[in-house]
């Protein structure tokens, strides 16, 4: 038998699961860490924390599962896109990574663009520079903090730090480097061109592979600490999205995938390269090689439902405590007794600021329509109904193009909550499958891991092997009515709040700075 493993290097654990050669999940384990948010807007983690997060999962998930380490022919990395990782030429750590929701760089974006100009980004990278996206945080480290700046020998994306532990090499894959604003997405490598622009040098940047390639083996050293065997070749594998789509077999034109993560995305295969004319979606590399994809993010998805829980959820989460049941279905259960539309209540999820369609840090969360008559099952109700909306959002950019996107597969932890499968259904009005492999991204990680080792032919091969439907969800007509009303009336609400949140962030600014002066 021959297994393959993927780990996922998240943004609140790292998760290592095992396959099988016919895709079978045979076990995981995910340890967690912590997030700093030192300042408004920005997230940061220690590198060094991802590590011994994952050697803990893997010495976990081999000593559990029982598999001899010799089975496993391979190992795929995924993990939080965008993040910062500097190290200097002894590969030490020089700062904590600067994360995919961080919003610090404003300045640095609308400094990159006027440089570059937008068309050109947009023509180069597929995309605009976004705040979250790593090269603006290049640029921020370099003015603020010219001494870290000055020691880079090597610049890494997160799951990209790992490999470097593993396997002492300096390697990115194609989908993950898609979102620096560094990439040639059209080459499928890094563009000279944005690199001189930006004063970043080459030689600081992993080689970029193709996700299914092989870019190293494991160490001795690593092979001591993690339990896995010396020489196992560890392959490109994907951002945490792309990996993902894998996962759920978004690897032809006509699947779509839909993630409730903490992050939600719309994810759609493209064979060739597609650009949204104002880069409203993101246009990057496809962990299928030579394929695209686009893509609609929304910060907040499943994130604004934890941020529910956590601030809102005090009984809940004492109840679930108690009685062993989950606190998250306590919460569905409460938004089930709600009426569709949650009475008029409608949530902004913009607790990160946005990305898709409006790429806006100041962006904020709302309720907008609270009465008397609200109570909790609307408010909780109304979170996964803004979340829904946000994410039809990406889908409507998707048909604007011309996109149809077919068959919706949705994964992710939202997916497990029957009645928020059913408002994304009915707010898309469309049919929605669930398959049997609910992992995502480390799923997908392992099968590129797979199919780098000969396994499988291509990706497309694993998917079809590996994958099958659980579930169909069907649009209900009353729903879909009553939702279209709904989503006509959301989309009302950015654009007529968009400038009292540009305030809020000044205001909230000027406190904060006036406060650490003092
Ligand atoms: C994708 C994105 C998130 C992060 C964290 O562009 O920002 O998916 O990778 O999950």
């Amino acid at each position: 038998m021959s297994y393959f493993i993927g780990l996922d290097v998240g943004t609140t654990g790292a998760k290592a699961l095992i396959i099988d050669q016919d895709g079978r999940v045979l076990g995981s384990a995910t340890t967690a860490y912590e997030m700093s948010t030192p300042r408004p807007l920005w997230a940061e983690q220690n590198p060094e924390d991802w590590w011994n997060a994952s050697k803990i999962s893997f010495r976990r998930l081999l000593g559990d599962s029982g598999i001899r380490n010799q089975d496993v022919r391979g190992l795929g990395l995924t993990g939080q896109m965008h993040g910062l990782v500097l190290l200097d030429e002894k590969g030490n750590i020089l700062r904590p990574c600067i994360m995919w929701n961080d919003q610090r760089t404003i300045d640095e974006c609308r400094e990159m663009t006027d440089k570059a100009g937008f068309e050109r980004l947009l023509r180069i990278t597929g995309n605009p520079v976004l705040p979250g996206f790593t090269a603006p945080k290049i640029l921020w480290v370099g003015k603020n903090e010219p001494e870290i700046y000055k020691q880079i020998a090597h610049i890494l994306l997160p799951k990209d730090y790992i490999r470097y532990r593993l396997t002492g090499e300096f390697a990115t894959d194609v989908s993950d480097a898609s979102g620096t604003s560094l990439l040639d997405v059209n080459q499928r490598n890094w563009s000279g061109e944005i690199l001189s622009l930006v004063n970043i040098r080459s030689e600081w940047l992993p080689k970029v592979y193709e996700s299914p390639f092989i870019t190293g083996k494991v160490t001795s050293e690593a092979a001591s600490m993690t339990l896995l065997c010396e020489g196992t070749p560890v392959v490109g594998g994907g951002g945490d999205q792309a990996a993902g789509a894998v996962g759920t077999g978004t690897v032809r034109q006509g699947i779509t995938s839909v993630v409730l993560g903490t992050s939600g995305v719309v994810f759609t295969h493209t064979d060739k390269l597609k650009i949204e004319p104002e880069g409203r979606l993101h246009a990057f590399c496809h962990a299928v090689p030579g394929t695209w994809h686009l893509m609609g993010v929304t910060l907040a998805a499943a994130g604004s439902f934890r941020w529910f829980r956590d601030v809102l959820g005090d009984t809940e989460i004492s109840l679930a405590r108690h009685t062993g049941q989950d606190a998250y279905e306590i919460l569905t259960r409460e938004a089930s007794l709600a009426e569709r539309g949650s009475e008029g209540l409608l949530f902004l999820p913009y607790l990160s600021g946005e990305r898709t369609p409006y790429p806006d840090p100041d962006a904020k969360g709302t309720f907008l329509g609270l009465t008397l008559r609200h109570s909790k099952p609307h408010l909780v109700r109304s979170v996964l109904e803004g979340v829904a909306f946000s994410l039809r959002d990406c889908l409507e950019l998707n048909r604007s193009m011309g996109i149809n996107a077919g068959q919706i597969r949705l994964s992710g932890g939202g997916a497990r909550s029957s009645l928020w499968r059913q408002i994304l259904a009915d707010v898309f009005n469309s049919e929605i499958v669930t398959l049997t492999s609910t992992e995502g991204a480390p799923y997908g990680a392992a099968l590129l891991a797979a199919v780098g080792t000969g396994e499988f032919n291509t990706v497309e091969e694993a998917c079809d092997r590996c994958l099958a439907a659980a579930d169909y969800i069907e649009p209900d007509a009353e729903g879909v009515k009553v939702y279209e009303d709904y989503y006509g009336i959301y989309k009302e609400m950015y654009p007529m709040l968009k400038n009292t949140f540009k305030t809020i962030s000044r205001t909230v600014n000027k406190e904060f700075h006036s406060k650490t002066k003092n």
